[in-house]
């Protein structure tokens, strides 16, 4: 019952917050905001935010630098919508502070910050079609008609829906009125963009080509982003950096190469990507680097080469670990072929292009798997 309760909570802040987005959009500025121009555009310090016994964000410290695109990445409850509403002002911080443009945000009321923010579940208003809720934010901030029409012609093209601005959006795809959501967030450019779940309502295919539009439409606009989202491809494509969330904590925030390269803990390798977790493998793990207590050895499936027992050693022994063992299994994944391997109590995962042009192994086939004793990474096995 407790975690209906809290959804239910949660519904209501949520129907709420898209209220106050239909009501405002990106509304006017905090002129306060506009003198000195701090690297850090957007400051979290120290911030807790609890809801009774439940903490949300615990002493959650982050930077967001001018012009970044920042994900939030983390599993479900753990902390990053809430995160993203005490930056809106939909929540206030029960401890900490947070600063926009260096100045704290307490007293500013979330009409008053000056953000585009967009949901999952659009927030368009209903009863307007397109051209009504893209002129509203406009119109609040005083904005003359004809000023206004070009602003929305020009929005309208720019997000590829020209022609479409007397429909309602009911009469549009979930695709097109996410593009409108998006057009609303930017169309009184404000400073900050907020994406919570942006791309969460639409299909493959069409997150794929939203991805892309989001990352343009960042690049042009050059206006500061924190998107909040579980799905690691969305974190990996768009982001300058990324932040891993954990149980209201921070876990490792870098960009999204050194994150997927150099996880700092189990739970981050294991998050962003596939992970094998070399514990107890019944021999020596060789690396470079020398291991510290408290890590556990992880090697990527990408990185580990599969090779049938007669096909010839390419490699230097002193670079490379080399193992024979049984193939358990294997998966036809379209460009790749996935084998379950196993070595000692860990079945190892090992992926391999297609196009590689190497023969399939099959499952009971010797197998002998090969690595570079460079790409061993030794993680924490548990978060600081
Ligand atoms: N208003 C609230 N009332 C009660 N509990 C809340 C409230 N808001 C958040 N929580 C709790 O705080 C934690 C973090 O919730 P939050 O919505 O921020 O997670 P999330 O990372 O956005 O998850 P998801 O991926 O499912 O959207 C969860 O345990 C949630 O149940
Ligand atoms: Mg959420």
């Amino acid at each position: 019952m407790p975690d209906v309760l809290a959804f239910n909570k949660r519904e209501q802040i949520d129907c709420s917050v898209n209220a106050r987005v239909n009501s405002f959009g990106a509304v006017a500025g905090n002129e306060a905001m506009e003198n000195d121009v701090p690297l850090a555009q957007i400051e979290f310090r120290s911030v807790t935010k609890t809801d009774g016994p439940v903490a949300a964000v615990k002493d959650l410290s982050l930077s967001v630098r001018r012009g970044e695109f920042l994900t939030i990445l983390g599993p479900s409850g753990s902390g990053k919508t809430t995160t993203l509403m005490l930056l809106t002002g939909f929540e206030s911080p029960n401890y900490g502070d947070i600063l926009i443009a260096g100045k704290s945000v307490a007293a500013v009321p979330s009409y008053r910050r000056d953000q585009g923010i967009v949901f999952q579940s659009y927030a368009l208003s209903p009863h307007l079609n397109v051209r009504r809720n893209l002129e509203f934010p406009l119109e609040m901030r005083g904005m003359r008609a004809v000023e206004r029409t070009a602003r929305v012609d020009s929005i309208l093209a720019r997000v590829h829906l020209d022609g479409l601005g007397d429909r309602m959006p009911s009469q549009l795809s979930g695709g097109q009125q996410q593009r409108v959501a998006l057009a609303r967030a930017l169309i009184a450019d404000p400073p900050i963009l907020l994406l919570d779940e942006p791309l969460g309502a639409l299909d493959r295919n069409l997150r794929e080509q939203t991805q892309t539009e989001i990352k343009s439409l960042h690049k042009e606009f050059g206006i500061t982003t924190v998107c909040v989202t579980h799905d690691q491809d969305e974190a990996l494509t768009l982001s300058d950096r990324i932040v891993v969330m954990r149980a209201g904590r921070i876990e490792q925030t870098n960009t999204p190469e050194a994150i997927y390269d150099r996880p700092a803990t189990q739970f981050v390798a294991k998050f962003l990507g596939e992970a094998n977790i070399l514990e107890n493998p019944g021999f020596t793990i060789k690396s470079e680097a020398a291991q510290r207590p408290g890590t556990v050895a992880m090697i990527r499936p990408e990185r580990i080469c599969i090779a049938t027992l007669d096909a010839p050693k390419r490699i230097d022994a002193e670079q490379y670990q080399s193992v024979t063992r049984i193939v358990d299994n294997m998966i036809y994944a379209g460009p790749l072929r996935k084998y379950h391997v196993r070595i000692g109590s860990t079945v190892l995962v090992v992926s391999e292009h297609v196009a590689s042009g190497r023969r399939a192994l099959q499952p009971a086939d010797g197998a002998r798997l090969e690595w570079l004793r460079s790409d061993i990474r030794f993680v924490a096995a548990q978060a600081p």
